[in-house]
């Protein structure tokens, strides 16, 4: 009999070995707002149902930063993270890294995903990351200030800047010297560069390189775009913009210090918290047009979640991946972090849509969103680079765009190959 049970043990422990012990996973999760704290309680849901622990590793704000951050641990095949945050801009990039998550996710698991999404994720036939949420630049605006000045919510961005104008200086004349008109992400990283093709797509000017791999950013709207904000700073723009990302411009819009703001779905629930001297007065709407001919636009964000190449627990790497990016847990996330689902059920809940109205009003912006130009693969962070360096440039008063686009222009071309991608 005890020969049997010993046998009948190690039997066992052959066929489950790794769930015979707790083992600890890290996941990398963002850092921006209240990502971290929203990761860490759906990581420790999975960790308290299934016995093991997870531990967030904490990550730059800057998504080029981050990328930067993974390439290093990556690159030297480092077993310290198991579960990785993926833009959606980076699978061209860093896809090596990561395993082929097909076999663990059945096509009708995958089906409840927005499509393109999965598409994205799919380097040479492997999927090597599973959607988690979506964004699209969106505008915000304090409908309670809109209101008192007798002004309506701007359908172009020349309008935004003529309200903003008007609600800044009847503010001042009332004493409220602090009041500036717009904020968005104007440090030069990869969040102005989503800002910067907003502008250039919303006047006609493109998306920098085409889908045919023509760059094609150097063009009159383009260039009139780029002025057209230019102009705006040190106006109705303040300087300080210039060194914002996503939390520089929540922090003034949120203490009450803005009219407008551009920003992704997640400052939703922030600036109507509880504690947030503007909950309540805030109002979302879909980016202004280029002018009376131009286009609504919102660049495509979002993350995934991948399993690295070099985890010593795959499975159980898939596994918290499995439950992340599943119903319970993107519902969950985006109740308490307005983070948009993956999951196209859900923009069907009543209780989502409740608490995000943006959720089903928007939902054209989601799904119609510009991609950044993808199909330069590897190099999409060197064109993005060059591309909102020239932008940035333009904005702080170094040179005209029409100058300093043919100088982006000649960049991308010498990038690519043969002037092309
Ligand atoms: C958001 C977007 C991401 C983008 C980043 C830029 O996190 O989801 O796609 O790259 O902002 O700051």
């Amino acid at each position: 009999m005890k020969k049997v049970l010993a046998g009948l043990v190690v039997a066992v422990a052959l066929v489950t070995p790794r769930l015979a012990q707790a083992e600890k996973l890290v996941i990398a999760c963002g850092s921006v707002g209240q990502e971290q704290e929203v990761c860490k309680q759906g990581a420790e849901a999975w960790a308290k149902k299934t016995g093991h622990t997870v531990q967030v590793m904490s990550v730059p704000t800057d998504a080029g930063q981050q990328l930067a951050q993974f390439q290093q641990l990556l690159a030297a095949g480092s077993s310290d993270l198991d579960v990785v945050r993926i833009d959606v801009i980076w699978p061209g990039i860093v896809a090596n890294h990561f395993i082929d998550l097909k076999p663990h996710f059945p096509e009708d698991v995958l089906k409840q995903h927005f499509q393109p999404i999965v598409k994205n994720n799919t380097v040479n036939g492997k999927l090597i990351a599973i959607p988690w949420f979506t964004d699209a630049g969106l505008l915000y605006y304090r409908k309670d200030l809109l209101e008192k000045h007798g002004q309506k919510p701007p359908t172009t961005w020349q309008e935004l800047a003529q309200v903003a104008k008007v609600v800044m200086d009847a503010e001042k004349k009332a004493g409220n010297d602090k009041l500036v008109g717009y904020v968005f992400q104007g440090k030069s990283y990869e969040g102005l560069t989503c800002n910067a093709l907003e502008w250039v797509d919303s006047f006609g000017g493109g998306t920098i390189v085409d889908s045919n791999g023509q760059v094609t950013i150097n063009n009159p709207k383009a260039v009139e775009a780029i002025d057209f904000f230019a102009s705006l700073v040190g106006n109705v723009v303040p300087k300080g913009v210039l060194s914002y990302e996503e939390e520089g411009a929540r922090g003034a819009f949120q203490s009450g210090n803005a009219v407008f703001m551009r920003n992704w779905p997640y400052a939703w629930s922030l600036a109507n918290a509880k504690d947030s001297p503007i909950s309540g007065k805030v109002g979302v709407m879909a980016l202004p047009k280029g002018g009376a001919e131009g286009k609504s636009t919102g660049t495509l964000g979002g993350w995934q979640l991948g399993v690295s190449k070099y985890s010593k627990h795959p499975e159980l790497a898939v596994d918290l991946v499995k439950y992340l990016t599943g119903p319970e847990e993107q519902k969950r996330r985006a109740l308490v972090g307005s983070f948009n689902p993956t999951l196209t059920s859900l923009y069907k809940d009543e209780e989502l849509l409740k608490a995000n109205p943006f959720i089903s009003s928007l939902y054209e912006t989601f799904t119609n969103a510009v991609p950044r130009p993808s199909i330069t693969g590897t190099k999409y962070n060197q064109v993005s680079t060059e591309f909102r360096n020239g932008v940035y440039a333009t904005l702080s008063g170094k040179g005209k765009a029409a100058d300093n686009l043919k100088k982006v222009e000649a960049k991308l071309k010498s990038l690519g190959k043969n002037g092309k991608w």
